[in-house]
């Protein structure tokens, strides 16, 4: 691959854009299309496709809010309005949401770890590949991505977990930089 600065400047620089200040308009059916394909695009020991991904879009999100408000208050009749409306409305604010699913498979060689991890570079290609459709992108989990009968109603099977529900849109702020991490502290050579 030839050297790319503007790639570059974008990994030197890029920032989530949280939630609720994403907006509409989110990427087309052509453009989810290709999101999905640098999503899926990771390394993945033994081509072994340990993950799966749910798409929660459109009338969906109203959906989706509307049983994780019925989940907590079934759990809690006290709970206030104010606490079922966060809940409700969460997946209002991004046009579209992926949540991402670790799929495990019993494998001789390719252990749980590496599995998991090659979700989370699944997570991490669609934050990338939503940045390169010109979107904005967060990546959340919350509760929900914990609670078997909350991740059982978004869509995970027996033995899978979410590891991240990606939220995608049109950002109506763009932030500041952040500080960088502390390279002397996290970055050693080894010297045996
Ligand atoms: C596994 C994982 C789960 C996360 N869950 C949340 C979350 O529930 N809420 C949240 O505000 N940020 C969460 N984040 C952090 C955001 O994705 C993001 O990194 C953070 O808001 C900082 O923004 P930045 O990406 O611009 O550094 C999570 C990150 C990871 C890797």
């Amino acid at each position: 691959m030839a050297a790319n600065p503007e790639l570059l400047k974008y990994l030197q620089t890029r920032r989530s854009v949280p939630l609720a200040f994403l907006e509409e308009p989110g990427p087309t059916k052509e453009e989810l299309n290709t999101l999905l394909e640098i999503g899926l695009r990771v390394p993945d020991h033994a081509k072994l496709n340990p993950w799966r991904l749910v798409i929660i879009e459109g009338e969906a999100r109203r959906a989706a809010g509307e049983r994780l408000a019925e989940i907590v208050r079934g759990r809690n009749p006290e709970l206030s309005e104010e606490k079922l409306e966060v809940e409700r409305n969460w997946f209002l604010p991004a046009p579209l949401t992926i949540g991402v699913i670790s799929s495990p498979v019993s494998h001789p060689k390719v252990v749980e770890i590496e599995q998991i991890l090659s979700a989370g570079a699944v997570a991490l290609n669609l934050v990338h590949g939503a940045n390169a459709l010109g979107y904005a992108a967060h990546w959340v989990t919350r509760w929900f991505a914990y609670d078997a009968e909350a991740a059982a109603m978004l869509g995970a099977r027996e033995g899978e977990q979410f590891v991240a529900f990606v939220h995608v849109g049109t950002p109506q702020t763009r932030l500041e930089d952040k500080p960088k991490p502390d390279m002397d502290k996290l970055v050693s050579y080894w010297n045996g």
